[in-house]
């Protein structure tokens, strides 16, 4: 079943939905035309579309970033489309945005103590977690953020992010500029984070590798949801494949 509007998903309430959602940046024109993303606990869902589709700023949207005129952000059944992106960190949303997402001159290690800014517990516990899950940025701790891959880099990313425990991590396009193998290993490292139960929103360029992780999948054109299903459906789906998966 492919839907050509932004219909809300069947079943139980997602844990994290922006529904409906219109806007742009400033007084600029609307980027967002009434575009609905929504991912359910543990689960990944990928939204992923041209270039200057609106992917990043349906994002950003939902992390609190862009003024909506209309439409709503829910997390966990509670409206938070009024809270600052810092408030909706403290709730348990995570966000790794695509560029400008680490500290350069900072070492590895200090790059995850930001991520903990917020928190006033022993942060050591998580960065073991995530040392555990990038076994590399252990041996590299010491290191400024800058001298490393980029793959690397992506690593140090997605494991500040994790320092604040969240309950729902996004990415977006987690993937960009490493090679295939590096894709993979990444993609792997996102499917093991979604199933310790934190739910995964991801945009990426890597359309096909990343539908055929994904519990739902987004199509976005000019600011709209063009098809909405699940991975494997939209895989499958021969409209979907020549427009977007090039064929
Ligand atoms: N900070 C901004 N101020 C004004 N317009 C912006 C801003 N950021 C993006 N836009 C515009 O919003 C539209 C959507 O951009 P967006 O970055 O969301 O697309 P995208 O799908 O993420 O593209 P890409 O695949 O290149 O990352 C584009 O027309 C872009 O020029
Ligand atoms: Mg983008």
């Amino acid at each position: 079943m492919t839907e050509h509007a932004s219909a809300p998903l069947a079943g139980d309430a997602p844990f994290l939905i922006g529904e409906a959602m219109s806007g742009g940046y400033g007084t600029g024109p609307d980027i967002l035309h009434g575009c609905t993303i929504a991912v359910n606990r543990g689960e990944i869902a990928v939204i992923v579309g041209p270039n200057g589709a609106g992917k990043s700023t349906a994002m950003k949207a939902v992390f609190g970033m862009l003024d909506l005129h209309s439409g709503s952000v829910r997390l966990d059944g509670q409206d938070i489309t009024a809270l600052s992106p810092q408030e909706r960190v403290s709730r348990g949303m995570g966000f790794v945005p695509q560029t400008s997402n680490i500290f350069t001159s900072m070492t590895v290690e200090e790059n995850l103590e930001m991520g903990a800014f917020l928190r006033r517990d022993d942060i050591r516990p998580t960065m073991e977690q995530v040392y555990d899950l990038f076994p590399i940025l252990r041996d590299k701790r010491r290191q400024p953020a800058g001298e490393l891959s980029g793959g690397q880099r992506q690593q140090v990313a997605v494991g500040r992010a994790l320092m604040t425990k969240p309950s729902v991590l996004m990415l977006d396009e987690p993937t960009a500029g490493v090679s295939p193998i590096v894709m993979d290993e990444l993609f792997d490292r996102i499917i093991e984070i979604a199933r310790t139960g934190i739910s995964i929103l991801m945009v990426e360029q890597n359309a096909r590798q990343a539908l055929e992780i994904a519990h739902r999948g987004y199509v976005l054109v000019q600011g709209a949801n063009a098809y909405t299903d699940t991975g494997k459906a939209l895989l499958a789906d021969p409209e979907v494949r020549r427009t977007f998966l090039g064929g």
